[in-house]
């Protein structure tokens, strides 16, 4: 009967253990672009694998995603994520699917107000004719009313031919 209670205090904690690394968002470390830019919080993650540290794999054909949690600096009622890779010296804008930031917004919508804690997702496809290089990508959401970036985030990719993780 002791060991039965035992076995079930040992179980019962493993369950919530468990229950709070669900609940944790697992996040990557990137760098900053400037002092007066906000970092917010970034999870990358490729297909579901989140990668912890950068330069994160990118994988052509397999959905590349950016998950940013933040307290909005501002009010914001038209933005819209932007990239500039730079590769050997040269910076080209990077194609993203989505014009309308609000449209990436997970928790909120469009206007946003200033403080507001807002969850936001990007998908980016990466092309398949890029080559496997190291490229450095420069991540902002430009505010289009005030014609400025909100949140930067910058950090390297490491392009690979390979399977798509599970
Ligand atoms: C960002 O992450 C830190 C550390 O985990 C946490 O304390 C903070 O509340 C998070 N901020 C937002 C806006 O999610
Ligand atoms: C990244 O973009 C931000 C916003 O446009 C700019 O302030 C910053 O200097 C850029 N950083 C690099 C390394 O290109």
């Amino acid at each position: 009967m002791v060991l039965y209670t035992r076995m079930s205090k040992i179980i019962l904690f493993a369950i919530v253990l468990q229950l709070i690394a669900l609940n944790s968002v697992q996040t990557t470390v990137v760098n900053s672009c400037n002092k007066n830019l906000l970092l917010p919080n970034t999870t990358i993650s490729i297909n579901s694998l989140v990668c912890s540290e950068t330069p994160c794999t990118c994988i052509p054909g397999c959905p590349f995603k950016l998950h940013l949690e933040f307290d909005s600096p501002r009010y914001l009622e038209h933005f819209k994520p932007d990239i500039i890779a730079t590769y050997a010296g040269i910076k080209l804008d990077y194609p993203l699917g989505q014009d309308d930031g609000c449209d990436g917004l997970l928790n909120t919508q469009c206007p946003i107000v200033e403080n507001e804690p807002i969850k936001y997702e990007v998908t980016m496809n990466v092309l398949s004719f890029f080559p496997e290089v190291t490229v450095s990508l420069n991540f902002t959401l430009q505010d289009l009313d005030a014609d400025e970036p909100v949140v930067c985030i910058l950090f390297d990719i490491n392009v690979k031919k390979m399977n798509c993780p599970a």
